[in-house]
């Protein structure tokens, strides 16, 4: 009786320390990167290690995990919505321009969640949660910088293919609308310069950058060249190319390639070339630690962006659908 009632009690502490009541910042403050320390001191080594074998067994999906939790955090906030998958009430941002037949990683994530709610014993950690943590994990595991990811939110019932058409920049935009669409996201030109810098890592494919290497005038004659028997002007859509010299490699090749008009989007050119971010680029070309920490700041930044917490949206059982 009385080791069953003690059991009941850790149960119960244990339940109020997940919805962070006894943490040491309130939830109605907002994240913390303390929030899974006691509940499940498990969680983010499980997250890590899955993270780090993925990588292993493919470089770019780190870069594909990246990816997804900006394509999240762009769209309502960092609250997995990119993680559902169509039904008759979910209008899936997955079949979304930007992300149908280019964001990839997701069986990634079900692993993960998988393997974390073993460790925990419960449904505990959020997939928003997962993903902001595993984005991290994929920039440390392919040598970038760490930082220390704020935790706590939860995952949404809802999602919005139109919101994600809408708020995701596209690939042939100029450095005005680039501004704007961070803009919107209370992310300033410094931060879409430092989170640019993703693109040091991963790929692109042909129907993406077939328009620079074809028409734009900001591109270095060879480089656009060697591209072309790559990504003719039909067909070979997918065919991929590094969005960097070093594409598996979190360096700052990527601001070094703007300089000489190597850059493999429209968008990335459209960084450097005149604009009010020059200097900037300049600067991150030069000193990776510049580029590092500034990267590290935005990232939480990002990921701080109107998160589900308290007793707001839910954790989901599976990712791909609400509970
Ligand atoms: C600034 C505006 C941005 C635009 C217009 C843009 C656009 C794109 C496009 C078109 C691709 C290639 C997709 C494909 O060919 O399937 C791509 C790849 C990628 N993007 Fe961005 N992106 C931007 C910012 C970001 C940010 C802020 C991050 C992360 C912090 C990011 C991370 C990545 C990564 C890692 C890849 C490679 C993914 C892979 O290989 O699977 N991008 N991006
Ligand atoms: C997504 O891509 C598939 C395969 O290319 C295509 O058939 C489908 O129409 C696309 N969906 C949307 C909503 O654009
Ligand atoms: C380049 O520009 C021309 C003229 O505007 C357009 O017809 C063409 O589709 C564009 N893209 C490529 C890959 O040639």
């Amino acid at each position: 009786m009385a080791l069953s009632s003690l059991s009941f009690f850790r149960a119960f502490l244990l339940l109020s320390l997940a919805t962070s009541a006894f943490s040491t910042r309130p939830y109605k403050e907002g994240l913390a990167p303390n929030f899974y320390d006691y509940v499940c001191p498990q969680a983010l080594p499980t997250i890590k290690r899955i993270v780090e074998a993925a990588v292993q067994q493919e470089r770019r999906m780190g870069a594909s995990l990246l990816r997804l939790h900006f394509h999240d955090c762009f769209v309502n906030g960092c609250d997995a919505s990119i993680l559902l998958d169509p039904s008759p009430t979910i209008d899936s941002e997955k079949l979304a321009g930007p992300n149908n037949n280019s964001a990839r990683g997701f069986e990634v994530i079900d692993q993960i969640k998988a393997e974390v709610d073993k460790a925990c014993g419960f449904s505990l950690v959020s997939c928003a949660d997962i993903l902001a943590i595993a984005a991290r994990d994929s920039v440390v595991a392919l040598g970038g910088p760490s930082w220390e990811v704020q935790l706590g939110r939860r995952d949404s019932t809802t999602a919005s293919r139109t919101t994600a058409n809408n708020n995701i920049p596209a690939p042939n935009m100029d450095l005005p609308a680039l501004i704007n669409t961070f803009q919107k996201q209370g992310l300033d030109s410094r931060d879409l310069v430092a989170l640019s810098g993703a693109h040091t890592i991963g790929f692109a494919q042909c129907r993406i950058f077939r328009d620079r290497i074809y028409n734009d005038t900001n591109i270095v004659a060879d480089f656009a060249r060697s591209l072309k028997s790559l990504c003719p002007r039909t067909g070979e859509d997918g065919n991929l190319a590094g969005l960097d010299p070093s594409p598996a490699q979190f360096d700052s090749l990527y601001f070094h390639n703007l300089l000489a008009q190597k850059g493999l989007l429209h968008s990335d050119q459209a960084l450097y070339g005149g604009g009010s971010t020059d200097e900037l680029v300049k600067t991150y070309s030069d000193d990776v630690e510049a580029f590092w920490d500034d990267f590290a700041k935005s990232m939480v930044k990002l990921g701080n962006i109107k998160p589900l917490i308290g007793n707001q949206g839910q954790i989901r059982l599976n990712c791909r659908r609400v509970n």
